[in-house]
């Protein structure tokens, strides 16, 4: 590690939250394949990022990787006999053939026909926000909109009964922090809290669903589980508390954050309030400028060569997303700036690659285009009325609050 990329890469620099783009192009150019004081590689580059991403020689299972500080961290927090198996059986965690099975149980519910009979029922919701943001002449972004809607979609799809939604968004809110690269004792008790509550509550459903069986996800995996040895019980808990939680804590940045960028491009915004034919493509765009999810995870099974060094067997190496999403090698010279138009924009690394490429990509592509196409075409004025407030993760970072003035 040299002096200048100890200097650069520092998630703890105040500011990094609101803007981390600025250390991950001083790491493309000054160390773009850098190992961290924790023993986490980390990759900040386009074509390595892609290249990690599809290689089917690397794996996502914890279990394969030497313990590094953070895991003798958790040891002494948590104990060392704790069940470490916990949190481990969902798809995102799993190579073959439990990944495989595990997918192609729970892809049949995200066919591109289902998701697009999904439309009317997306566009019913966020007209309903839009309606009372109207009435008020105001709507706090994230917790009204953004949130909202895709809690309320991945609810409905997977059958779940009404529960207490502001319960559960504190308790995913801390869960998803296990996927950052950094952790401190306190939220590590606070993560296995979280955990437990809702493992809980995931338990508590299913038994519900049980005796509700119905035309909806839920029932569908509870049927798989039940007819045989396609899933395990542990393993039906932690895929919906998967998609449960993928459903709503992504899109809300995606929303959030694709708002924010057009609010500061105003031509982008005119432009796509202009020209409804370009929801698909901004949305790509969006996804590229400031990607909801900042990063994601491959553990190496043997050494492997990546720009000029060599990563050892047994190692955590973080892919950059975010970074690839902005690096000029691939964008060229106008990868910093928004453009709606941007033609090869789809090719953003926003919802990973190869064989975890993100399960609900299309979900989440039809409530970005729904939500984002109509708050800009129903209202001509939209102003902050604070400064935006982030979330503070390094992850799945993105907005906590945006109060907006809105006026037709
Ligand atoms: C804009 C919103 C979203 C973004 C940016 C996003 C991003 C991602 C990323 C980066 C991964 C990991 C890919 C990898 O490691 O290669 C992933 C996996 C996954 N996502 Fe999403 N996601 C979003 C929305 C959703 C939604 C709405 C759902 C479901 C309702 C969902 C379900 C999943 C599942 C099940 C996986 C695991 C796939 C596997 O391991 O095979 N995601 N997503």
């Amino acid at each position: 590690m040299t002096d200048a990329a100890a200097v650069a890469y520092n998630p703890f620099e105040p500011g990094f939250a609101e803007n981390p783009y600025d250390q991950y192009r001083a790491m493309r150019e000054q160390e773009p394949v850098h190992e961290s004081p924790f023993g986490i590689w980390l990759l900040f580059r386009y074509d390595d990022v892609l290249r990690f991403l599809r290689d089917p020689s690397l794996s996502v299972e914890d279990a394969n990787a030497r313990p590094t500080m953070l895991d003798q961290m958790a040891d002494e927090v948590l104990g060392a006999d704790r069940d470490k198996e916990m949190g481990t059986r969902a798809m995102l965690n799993r190579d073959p053939p439990d990944h495989t099975r595990l997918r192609k149980l729970v892809s049949k519910a995200f066919t591109p026909r289902r998701i697009e009979n999904l439309r009317p029922r997306v566009q019913e919701l966020v007209d309903q926000s839009l309606d009372k943001a109207a009435d008020a002449g105001e709507m706090e972004l994230v917790g009204d909109y953004a949130f909202a809607l895709p809690f309320a979609v991945i609810s409905e799809m997977l059958g779940m009964p009404p529960t207490d939604a502001d319960k559960l968004r504190e308790w995913s809110g801390t869960l998803v922090r296990t996927l950052e690269p950094v952790a401190d004792p306190e939220l590590m008790l606070a993560i296995r809290d979280a955990g437990e509550n809702m493992r809980g509550l995931v338990t508590d459903v299913i038994n519900w669903k049980r005796e509700n069986l119905s035309d909806d996800m839920l029932s569908a995996l509870i049927a798989a589980e039940e007819n045989g040895d396609m899933l395990s019980d542990d393993e039906l808990i932690e895929q919906v508390e998967l998609l449960y939680i993928a459903g709503h804590e992504t899109t809300v940045n995606l929303i959030g954050n694709g708002t924010l960028a057009l609010l500061r491009n105003r031509d982008e915004l005119e432009r796509l309030r202009n020209d409804p034919s370009l929801d698909a493509a901004a949305i790509e765009e969006l996804l590229r400028y400031d990607p909801p999810v900042q990063m994601t995870r491959r553990v190496t099974l043997t050494d492997v060569e990546v720009g000029g060094k060599t990563i050892p067997e047994g190692v955590f190496v973080v892919c950059g997303l975010a970074s690839s999403n902005r690096d000029e090698k691939h964008w060229g010279p106008t990868a910093e700036r928004v453009d709606i138009g941007r033609a090869n924009a789809k090719e953003h690394l926003a919802f990973g690659g190869g064989a975890h490429y993100c399960l609900g990509a299309a979900l989440a592509r039809l409530e970005g285009q729904v939500a984002i196409g109509s708050l800009v075409r129903r209202f001509s004025t939209i102003e902050p009325i604070a400064e935006p407030e982030w979330n503070g993760r390094l992850n799945l970072r993105g907005l906590e609050k945006l109060p907006l003035e809105v006026r037709p």
